[in-house]
C-alpha cells in the first residue's frame, strides 16, 4: 500500500515536472519569437497598452482585431487610432502594428496579408476563442495561442463627437517607409470612407527637395506598402493608389470626391485644392485635419524633427545596414574591405579618419593615383607613348596639368587614361590592403573618389557612401578650394550624383549636421560591423 502510494505520488510529481517543463519551454524567452501575431480584444478601450504586452511575443507584425459591439464605436476607434499608433512609436517601434478597422462580426472570416504565427486574446474572450480562431484564415502551420490580461482605460480623453462618413475620400503623401504617423492618416481616411479611398503617393519629381531624398524608397514600393496596409485594415473598400505628379492629382476635377484628409503640415494644400475645384466649378471637399503625432522615439536627437516624420526615419537610417552584404569570392576573406565612396567635398575623408580612429586600416586610392605620376614609375613610359613625350617633364615626372588639359575636354582620351591608370591603382591598393592585414587590421577602409564610377566596390566586401546635399557641397567646395560658385557647381556636376552613390551602397552616411550627429552614425556603423564580423566564419 505504502509502495503504491509512493509510486503514484512519484508519478504525479514527474508528470507535473514534465508539464511545468513544457510550460517553461512555451514561455522560454530564448525561443525564437513569432514573426507575426494577431490579438483579439474585447473592447476598444483596451487597445492602448496592447502593443507593449504583445511585443514580448512578436517580432514583426501585430494585427489588432476588435469586436463590433457598439454602433457608436467610430469616434472611440478614431481616438484609439491616434493613441495606439503614438504609443507604438514609443513602446514597440520595431513592430508593424495594424489596427483592423473592419470590425468583427460573428463568423466573419479574417484575412491577413501576412501569415499569423501566434494568436493572442484578451482573457475576457476565453469562452469564444475557438470560434475566433476558426475565423483566422491565414494561420501558419505551427501557430501558438495565448491569453493575455488587458486592462480597460477610463474613457476620460476619448472624444465622442460623432464622425461624419463619406462615400469618396482622398488623401496624399510621400509615405516613405510607412510609419505610425502615416498609419494614423490612412486609418482616419478609411474610418470616414464608406466606399472608396483615393491615395496619391508623391512621385520622384515631388520629393527632390526633401531631406535625404536619396534614401526615399521608389514610388512603386511605397504604393505597394500603402495598399498592403489598407487591404489589411479594411479589405472591403475600393482603393485607388497612384503616383502623384503635382499637388492636385485627381482632386482638382473629380466631382465624386467629398472629403480630403490632411495633416497640420499639409492643410494649406487642401485650401489650394479647394480653390482649384471652385475654379473648375466643383463643390469644395470637406477637410479633416489630423494633428501630427509627437515623435517619442527613445533615441530622437536634437537634429531631428519633433513630430513623427519620414525625414526622421531617414536620418536614423544613416550608419545602419540598408542592404545586407553578399560574400565576395573575388578577394581574400581577410582583411574585411569597406569601399568608401563620396562626391567631392562630401566629407568622405573625414569619415575615413573617424573609421581609422575606430581601428580600421586606411588605403587612399586618390593618393596612390597621385604617386603613380612620380618619376621612375613604369607609368611614365606608357603615358608618354599614349599621350606624347611632352607630358613628361625633364625630371621624369608626369605633367599632370598638361595631361589634365588633354583628357578634360576629350572623353575618349579620359577613358584611355583611366584604362591605363586604374588597374595600377587597384594593384597598389590591394598590395597595401594585404600589408595592413598582416599588420593586424581586421578591417580596411579603401577610399576613392572614383569608387562608384570605376565600380571599385567589386574589390570590396561592402560599400559605404557619404552624401551631403549638393547645395551644401557647392558651399563647402567654394570655401575649401577658393572657387567661384560656377566653378564649384561645374566640378560637382561632373561627378556621379548622390543617387548613384547611394544605389549600390550597403550603408550611407551624411556629415551634414553636427559633429556629434556624424560621430553617432560612425559609432552605429562600427558596432554593427563588429557584430557582423563575429558571425563571419
Ligand atoms: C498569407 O500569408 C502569406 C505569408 O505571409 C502571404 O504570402 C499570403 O499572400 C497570405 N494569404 C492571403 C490570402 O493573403
Ligand atoms: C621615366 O622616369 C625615369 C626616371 O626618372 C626616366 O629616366 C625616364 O626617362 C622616364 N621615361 C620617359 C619615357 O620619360
Ligand atoms: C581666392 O581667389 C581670388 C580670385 O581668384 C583671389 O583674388 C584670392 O586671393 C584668393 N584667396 C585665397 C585665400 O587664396
Amino acid at each position: 500500500m505504502y509502495n503504491t502510494f509512493n509510486s503514484v505520488h512519484l508519478l504525479i510529481l514527474s508528470f507535473s515536472l514534465v508539464i511545468s517543463y513544457l510550460f517553461l519551454i512555451n514561455l522560454n524567452p530564448e525561443k525564437p519569437m513569432a514573426k507575426c501575431g494577431l490579438i483579439f480584444v474585447s473592447n476598444a478601450a483596451k487597445v492602448h497598452n496592447i502593443c507593449q504586452k504583445a511585443s514580448k511575443y512578436i517580432q514583426k507584425s501585430l494585427y489588432i482585431n476588435l469586436k463590433h459591439d457598439n454602433i457608436n464605436l467610430l469616434p472611440i476607434i478614431s481616438s484609439q487610432v491616434v493613441e495606439l499608433y503614438s504609443k507604438a512609436t514609443t513602446h514597440c517601434n520595431n513592430l508593424d502594428v495594424r489596427l483592423m478597422l473592419k470590425l468583427r462580426n460573428p463568423g466573419m472570416p479574417i484575412n491577413t496579408k501576412h501569415a499569423i504565427d501566434i494568436v493572442l486574446y484578451d482573457s475576457d474572450l476565453s469562452h469564444e476563442i475557438d470560434d475566433l480562431k476558426k475565423s483566422v484564415k491565414n494561420l501558419s502551420s505551427e501557430y501558438e495561442i495565448l491569453s493575455l490580461d488587458l486592462k480597460d482605460v477610463s474613457e476620460q480623453n476619448i472624444n465622442v463627437d460623432a464622425i461624419k462618413t463619406y462615400e469618396y475620400v482622398a488623401l496624399g503623401g510621400t509615405f516613405d517607409r510607412l510609419h505610425n504617423g502615416h498609419k494614423i492618416l490612412l486609418s482616419q481616411a478609411v474610418l470616414r470612407a464608406t466606399k472608396h479611398v483615393t491615395v496619391g503617393v508623391t512621385d520622384v519629381n515631388m520629393i527632390q527637395s526633401k531631406k535625404l531624398f536619396e534614401l526615399i524608397e521608389p514610388v512603386e514600393q511605397r504604393m505597394e506598402a500603402v495598399l498592403d496596409f489598407l487591404m489589411d485594415i479594411n479589405p472591403d473598400l475600393e482603393y485607388n493608389v497612384f503616383p502623384l505628379q503635382d499637388l492636385y492629382g485627381p482632386t482638382k476635377d473629380d466631382p465624386k470626391l467629398q472629403l480630403i484628409v490632411v495633416s497640420e503640415e499639409t492643410k494649406r494644400g487642401a485650401i489650394k485644392i479647394n480653390e482649384k475645384r471652385r475654379e473648375n466649378g466643383l463643390p469644395p471637399m470637406d477637410t479633416h485635419i489630423i494633428s501630427l503625432a509627437e515623435d517619442t522615439h527613445p533615441s530622437r536627437s536634437e537634429e531631428e524633427e519633433a513630430k513623427v516624420s519620414s525625414s526622421n526615419q531617414r536620418m536614423r537610417l544613416l550608419g545602419t545596414l540598408l542592404k545586407p552584404p553578399v560574400p565576395n569570392p573575388n578577394i581574400p576573406d581577410w582583411p574585411y574591405v569597406i569601399g568608401l565612396a563620396g562626391g567631392i567635398a562630401s566629407g568622405k575623408s573625414n569619415i575615413a579618419e573617424k573609421l581609422k580612429n575606430k581601428g580600421a586600416g586606411l588605403v587612399n586610392c586618390d593618393l596612390i593615383a597621385h604617386d603613380l605620376y612620380k618619376p621612375g614609375l613604369p607609368l611614365n613610359k606608357t603615358l608618354s607613348k599614349e599621350f606624347g613625350e611632352h607630358i613628361v617633364t625633364e625630371t621624369g615626372e608626369i605633367n599632370r596639368r598638361l595631361l589634365g588639359s588633354i583628357v578634360f575636354s576629350d572623353k575618349d582620351q579620359l577613358e584611355k587614361l583611366n584604362r591605363i591608370v586604374w588597374p595600377e591603382v587597384i594593384k597598389e591598393a590591394q598590395r597595401q590592403i594585404s600589408e595592413l592585414g598582416k599588420k593586424g587590421h581586421k578591417v580596411v577602409v579603401m577610399e576613392a573618389a572614383v569608387m562608384v564610377r570605376a565600380k571599385w566596390y567589386m574589390y570590396c566586401h561592402q560599400l559605404w557612401s557619404v552624401i551631403i546635399p549638393p547645395e551644401e557641397a557647392v558651399k563647402r567646395l567654394m570655401k575649401r578650394n577658393n572657387l567661384s560658385e560656377e566653378e564649384a557647381r561645374q566640378r560637382i556636376g561632373a561627378q556621379p550624383a548622390n543617387l548613384e552613390q547611394v544605389a549600390p551602397a550597403n550603408m550611407v552616411f551624411s556629415p551634414y549636421w553636427s559633429y556629434e550627429y556624424t560621430q553617432g552614425q560612425i559609432d552605429k556603423a562600427w558596432d554593427h560591423l563588429q557584430e557582423y564580423l563575429k558571425t563571419r566564419y
